[in-house]
């Protein structure tokens, strides 16, 4: 992007500034995108408790274009690029997966729709949803990008997508992702259900800030055919002392509901964490995903490869497997299934997440964004 050479008034320099950054964050990248020839099915990658892993979710960059104060810190130092996977790589790790019963993809981040070229990996993803191989994939993105790529997005056979919104206070809104702008992803939002996607709004419940305003987000969200859907917030990366003091556990979120609405319990299973009630008021649904105070392990049939190809076997633990050498030392996916198939036979039965009060430690050390929420 050519630099301005007249001097411009100080908005039009934070627009140029901004666009500037963006497109830095959106390295070129063009992928030929191979038809798929059917491969021949190898065993399903099941863990040493018997849950068969069906379930991942790729993060395809650690960059964001905004800097929500839970997740990542104002000055992040991001990745070198040839540390990444290209988009080929993500492509080749994802068939690689799915040749081994992998059904549903998510595609996440950082924000995985500022990466340039990204539309490339979802048409060639869409391949596998048309042989059947794959049921679903997904996306969660914070929304900014959304008006540019929802038709696509939609085209490529995506669904359902996940958006996070955490207040509909643009003055929040502004002090919780730092650089969003909230016009701009109900702008998103909207050319979403235009393109037909099915949305869930995601919001982390933050004691002091959006805890006033839940009934406004849960009846904003179902009035508009939304599911609305709470997170506790994680101890992920450095917990400033804001983060404990803003730890808002979901049963007290669940318990003020009840003041107000009837909450029917209900078997709805997305295949995430989530577990849902109706709100007999509104007739939809409200998902809580607690970490902190709920166990869902048990039934956890997922892993998470982040943009480095670093597979996690488990959110909460620091146990990974390097995918990255294997798929770059050799054309054949060999090496690759080895490894895989030895991450797998490591997947712990649980986690241990905890915010230690006293020093105020995180129980893992990682950003949400590098392992991609
Ligand atoms: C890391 S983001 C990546 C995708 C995309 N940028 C977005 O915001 O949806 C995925 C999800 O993780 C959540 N998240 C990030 N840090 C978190 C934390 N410390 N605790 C709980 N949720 C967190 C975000 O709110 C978001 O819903
Ligand atoms: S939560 Fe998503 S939007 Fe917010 S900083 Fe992290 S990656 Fe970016």
């Amino acid at each position: 992007m050519a630099k301005p050479t007249r001097p411009i008034p100080v908005p039009a320099l934070f627009m140029w500034a901004h666009r500037a950054y963006i497109e830095a964050l959106e390295e070129p990248e063009f992928m030929n995108i191979p038809v798929k020839t059917a491969q021949p099915l190898g065993q399903p990658l099941v863990d040493p408790f018997g849950r068969a892993i069906t379930y991942i979710r790729v993060s395809v960059t650690d960059r964001c274009d905004f800097r929500c104060v839970y997740c990542m810190s104002e000055d992040m130092t991001f990745l070198p690029k040839q540390d990444l996977l290209s988009l080929e790589e993500l492509d080749r790790l994802c068939t690689a997966f799915v040749a081994r019963g992998t059904r549903k993809i998510r595609i996440t981040g950082g924000e995985p729709l500022v990466r340039r070229g990204i539309m490339t990996l979802f048409r060639s993803l869409s391949q596998h949803l048309d042989s059947g191989a794959l049921e679903e994939v997904t996306v969660t993105t914070n929304g900014s990008q959304l008006a540019r790529h929802a038709q696509e997005l939609a085209d490529c056979g995506v669904k359902r997508i996940n958006v996070s919104l955490d207040t509909l206070d643009p003055d929040k809104f502004k002090a919780v992702t730092r650089w969003g702008d909230l016009a701009k992803v109900l702008e998103g939002i909207d050319a979403a259900q235009k393109a037909g996607l099915a949305i869930k709004i995601n919001a982390v419940a933050l004691k002091g800030v959006n805890d006033d305003e839940v009934p406004q987000l849960i009846e904003w969200a179902h009035g508009r055919g939304m599911d609305m859907t709470f997170i506790e917030v994680m101890p992920l990366g450095e917990v400033e002392a804001a983060r404990v003091d803003q730890y808002w556990p979901l049963t007290q979120l669940r318990a003020s509901l009840l003041d107000r609405y009837t909450l029917e319990d209900i078997d709805y299973q997305t295949g995430g964490p989530a577990r849902y009630v109706r709100v007999k008021e509104t007739g939809g649904r409200v998902g809580f995903i607690t970490p902190l105070t709920h166990n869902f392990c048990e039934g956890c049939n997922r892993v998470r490869v982040t943009c480095t190809g670093t597979l996690y076997m488990c959110l909460g633990q620091e146990d990974a497997a390097d995918l990255r050498t294997p798929l770059r030392s050799s054309e054949s996916n060999e090496a690759l299934n080895a490894v895989m198939e030895a991450a797998i036979a490591r997947k712990p039965k649980g986690h241990d997440f905890i915010i230690d009060r006293t020093t105020r430690q995180p129980a893992v050390g990682r950003h949400m964004s590098v392992t991609g929420g």
